[in-house]
């Protein structure tokens, strides 16, 4: 028998889709006179979180949102980052506020996420936010997974009681991950750094989310005919090529649907934010009345 080859969801056209709603939602927004506005705020100067923020700016200004960038030295002490987050906080032309990481080691992330107002925490970091998806009621779920469950709805791919698994305890993809296919009532396994023998569990996915950051961490062998495998990984390897974690050849042979990277889950995590910033400004128009 011939193997199976998965279908290779296309993240980027999910993503025009969601964002072609996006400058619906917009338009709508501003003929009641609210202009949606994300304020970004990058700390030094790492090339890879400045290529994040750009694309996510470009990305504000093809939906209609207006972006504003603060930008800081890498050696700025955190009450001037506080400061800043608090005029954002009382800003109404305001509706998310966005803290590109890592930050430096002067700066503790925990306290600076707090600072965030719940309301405009459109990455979804802030510990209220967290709370939020652990009962089942988030004001903004977090970009990235939220990117996934959207991906895994418009492949119509069931959720409710399949096995999830997923690699990886990051608070920014793994956990929230977790909880949020949780809430869909699959039975949701996290593994991580610590997990022995990996295998014995991601054999078991019905839905196998990976997001640990190392290339070829998932071969064919360990995972289960027919399942459906989401790659969150983005692995730059020695010869500038741009890989996940899964060894996409090989276990496209054997799952029924896998996502590609680039061009997977990387393009929706942007799209989300659009989603909950334009979400902000729908839920408080009143904050950028013009
Ligand atoms: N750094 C890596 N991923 C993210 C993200 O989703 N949001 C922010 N703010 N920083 C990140």
């Amino acid at each position: 028998m011939l193997a199976p080859t998965a279908k290779i969801i296309d993240g980027k056209a999910v993503s025009a889709k969601i964002r072609a709603k996006c400058k619906e939602r917009v338009a709508d927004l501003k003929r009641r006179g609210v202009v949606p506005g994300l304020a970004v705020i990058l700390v030094g100067s790492d090339p890879a979180s400045a290529l994040y923020v750009r694309n996510k700016m470009r990305a504000c200004a093809d939906v209609g949102i207006k972006s504003l960038r603060y930008d800081f030295p890498s050696d700025v002490s955190a009450d001037d980052v506080l400061a800043t987050i608090n005029d954002l906080n009382a800003n109404q032309d305001i509706h998310g506020i966005l803290v590109q990481l890592p930050l430096p080691p002067q700066i503790a992330t925990a306290k600076v996420l707090r600072a965030i107002s719940a309301e405009k925490d459109v990455d979804g970091f802030h510990l209220y936010n967290v709370g939020g998806l652990v009962v089942g009621d988030t004001v903004f779920p977090p970009c990235t997974p939220y990117g996934v469950v959207k991906l895994l709805e418009h492949e119509q791919i069931p959720v409710e009681g399949r096995n999830v698994v997923v690699v990886g305890a990051s608070n920014i993809v793994g956990k929230p991950m977790a909880l949020m296919l949780m809430q869909q009532d699959a039975t949701v396994c996290i593994c991580h750094a610590k997990t022995r023998d990996l295998a014995q569990f991601t054999i078991l996915a019905d839905i196998l989310v990976v997001a640990a950051g190392r290339p070829n961490l998932i071969l064919p062998q360990m995972v289960k005919t027919g399942a459906a495998v989401i790659d969150v990984g983005i692995n730059r390897l020695a010869d500038g090529r741009l890989v996940g974690d899964v060894d996409f050849e090989g276990v496209r042979q054997k799952a029924s649907y896998i996502t590609p990277v680039p061009g997977g889950v990387g393009p929706m995590t942007v799209t989300m934010l659009l989603v909950n910033t334009i979400a902000s400004a729908e839920r408080h128009p009143d904050r950028s009345l013009v």
